[in-house]
């Protein structure tokens, strides 16, 4: 039931501070992981782990770049991600020691099904982190995590993404236990994470604000999504949230790669949309927005509070609250999901059920 809210995708974007709670509920206990709630089997297969591969489609395997960062930096073994589609039909190089992590919402999506059937035999093991329990990727694999988002009926997958982020959070404490990680990391993580239910309660209250700037997309051809780091990946998600219901061309680039291409393309009709949050990338993805700005292109900027970001002409800024450098990617994707979503009913298009998409991609 939508209830209140005019689209089931709406809701889903609201729902997330509670969805927040359940998908941490039994999985943390004070200052700590429960690393129970990945299964019996879950202590050995972490144990034994050297690096992780991570294979999914869409917006899953936006999460899964996310992952990549987080596991690289705080637990220091490698970390590939590819999207299920290539990673199937080619011939894969697996090293031993080998974690094979597919993500879904759904567990039933032909290709990542398929990719974690062809090297099973191949990797130490298999994690699912998925939306539906039962599923067949949950059946199929040898532990699962399971995101706890609840139903999510929009086309447009909003909660399951950023479940699925705090699920690769867990994920990443687990792992890190075994590579040095300080147990006064890991209660820093788990602090922070503790946050994101009111963090992302305030983010909501932005709404008003961006359905504001949400008009200056309704009349374009075409948009950019720049971010560095982390929040590379959360360009990502909004350029596919973008496309995928507004029906608005858009693409995201990390900001260092503007000049070798896409500058090209920024003149006044091409809106620019930025993740900036005060992390230690902001002085980099500063000079970058100086090259937008110098070739006329209109910047819309979802900042932290680094002042010297602001509101001029040319320049809209969203100026989100201060917040734990590892929750950045997680709160910075909720202004992005509401900013498609505002354009989307302001073009008047079917935003839970867009044109030529299935909810479940049960087949290739
Ligand atoms: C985008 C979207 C799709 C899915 C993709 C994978 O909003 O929903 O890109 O993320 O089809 O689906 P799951 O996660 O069910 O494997």
């Amino acid at each position: 039931e939508k209830g209140a809210f005019k689209h089931y995708m709406l809701k889903e974007i609201y729902e997330q501070p509670a969805v927040m709670r359940s998908v941490l509920d039994g999985r943390i206990s004070g200052d700590h992981l429960l690393e129970q709630a990945f299964g019996n089997e879950a202590a050995a297969l972490f144990d034994r782990t050297r690096q992780v591969q991570i294979v999914a489609c869409g917006t899953s395997y936006h999460a899964g770049v996310v992952a990549k960062y987080w596991i690289e930096s705080l637990v220091g073994i490698p970390c590939m991600v590819e999207v299920a589609s290539e990673f199937r039909y080619r011939p894969v190089v697996l090293p031993q020691g080998t974690l094979l992590i597919t993500l879904s919402q759904s567990g039933e999506t032909a290709d990542t099904l398929a990719a974690l059937r062809d090297v099973r035999e191949r990797v130490l093991g298999t994690l699912a982190i998925c939306n539906v329990p039962g599923s067949s990727l949950v059946r199929e694999s040898d532990i699962a995590l399971m995101t706890n988002a609840g139903p999510e009926i929009g086309v447009a997958s909003t909660k399951a993404f950023t479940s699925q982020l705090v699920a690769l959070m867990l994920t990443t404490l687990a792992l890190g236990r075994r590579h040095g990680i300080l147990p006064g990391t890991e209660a820093q993580v788990i602090a922070a994470l503790r946050q994101l239910p009111e963090l992302l309660k305030q983010l909501l209250a932005l709404d008003p604000e961006i359905e504001q700037m949400s008009a200056a997309f309704a009349e374009k051809q075409h948009a950019l999504f720049l971010g560095r780091g982390a929040l590379f990946p959360i360009a990502l998600e909004g350029a596919l949230k973008l496309k995928e219901i507004s029906y608005i061309h858009a693409e995201a680039y990390p900001a260092g790669e503007l000049k070798h291409g896409p500058l090209a393309l920024v003149d006044k009709d091409m809106p620019v949309v930025t993740v900036a949050p005060s992390n230690d990338m902001l002085d980099k993805l500063k000079a970058n927005l100086q090259e937008v700005r110098a070739r006329g292109g209109e910047l819309f900027v979802f900042a932290g509070q680094d002042q010297s970001i602001r509101s001029e002409p040319g320049i809209s800024v969203i100026r989100l609250p201060a917040m734990p450098v590892l929750l950045e990617p997680i709160a910075y994707t909720l202004p992005l999901q509401l900013l498609s979503y505002h354009v989307a009913v302001l073009k008047g298009t079917d935003v839970d059920q867009p044109r030529n998409l299935a909810k479940s991609v049960t087949v290739e």
